[in-house]
C-alpha cells in the first residue's frame, strides 16, 4: 500500500540515534545540567516509539489496512501522545514524558497534538523539534534524497517560527561543529564490517571456519 505510515525499525532506530546524539550536545551547549542532558538523551532516542505500534495497529488490522490518507493522517498525528503513553506506562521521567509528547509542537502554535505556543511547549521537546528537523531533512527518504548541511539550515531559516530562536542559534553551532557525524546507517552497505571482521572470522572462531 502506498502508505505515508510505513515505519520500518532500522529506521527509526537509525533516526532516534541521530537525533539523541544531536540533542546531546544541543543540551549541553544550552547550560543544561548533566542529569537533564542523559533524560533528554533517552527522549531523542525514544520520542517516535509511538509510530512503531501504529504500524502494527494499521498493518495488523486488514480493516484499516487500506484508509484513507486523511485517516492515516489522524493517527501519524497522534504518534507523540502514543510514545508518552507507552514510556509513561514504564515510568519514565516527567522530563522526558514531556519532551516526547509535544515534540511536534511549533513555537508559532501550528505544531500537533495540543498547539502549545512558545514557552508553553517544554523545553526539552522545543530542543528535540530542531534536532528532529534537521535529521529528518539531513536523511534519505523514500521520496526524496536528502538535503547537504546548508540546504536544510536554510530551509529550517525559512521556517524559523516554528522554533525557538534561542535554541536554533545554539543549533546552528552544534550543527557548524558536528554536521551529519552522528547519521548512522545499521543497513546496507557492509563493505566496512566485511573488512573489519570477515577477514578475521577463522581467528575469531577460535582457528576453525564457521563452515568446517
Ligand atoms: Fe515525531
Amino acid at each position: 500500500m502506498g502508505s505515508i505510515v510505513n515505519y520500518n525499525l532500522t529506521e527509526e532506530l537509525e533516526h532516534g540515534i541521530y537525533v539523541s546524539c544531536l540533542v546531546r550536545d544541543l543540551a549541553r551547549d544550552l547550560m543544561l545540567g548533566e542529569q537533564q542532558v542523559y533524560q533528554l538523551q533517552i527522549a531523542g532516542m525514544l520520542h517516535d516509539i509511538g509510530k512503531l505500534r501504529l504500524t502494527n495497529y494499521l498493518y495488523g488490522n486488514e480493516e484499516i489496512a487500506s484508509p484513507l490518507v486523511i485517516e492515516e493522517m489522524k493517527y501519524v498525528r497522534m504518534h507523540p501522545l502514543l510514545s508518552y503513553e507507552i514510556l509513561k506506562a514504564r515510568d519514565y521521567s516527567g522530563l522526558i514524558l514531556e519532551s516526547v509528547r509535544y515534540h511536534h509542537e511549533d513555537y508559532d502554535g501550528t505544531g500537533f497534538p495540543s498547539n502549545l505556543v512558545g514557552d508553553e511547549i517544554p523545553l526539552g521537546a522545543r530542543i528535540i523539534r530542531v534536532c528532529d528537523v534537521f535529521a529528518a531533512l539531513t536523511t534519505d527518504r523514500p521520496y526524496r534524497k536528502r538535503f547537504e548541511v546548508d540546504e536544510a539550515m536554510s530551509l529550517m531559516i525559512d521556517e524559523i517560527k516554528h522554533f525557538d530562536m534561542r535554541i536554533f542559534l545554539a543549533f546552528e553551532n552544534v550543527v557548524h561543529r558536528v554536521g551529519t557525524k552522528y547519521q548512522i546507517r545499521l543497513a546496507g552497505d557492509d563493505t566496512e564490517l566485511g573488512e573489519r571482521y570477515a577477514f578475521g572470522g577463522e581467528e575469531l572462531l577460535g582457528g576453525k571456519a564457521i563452515w568446517q
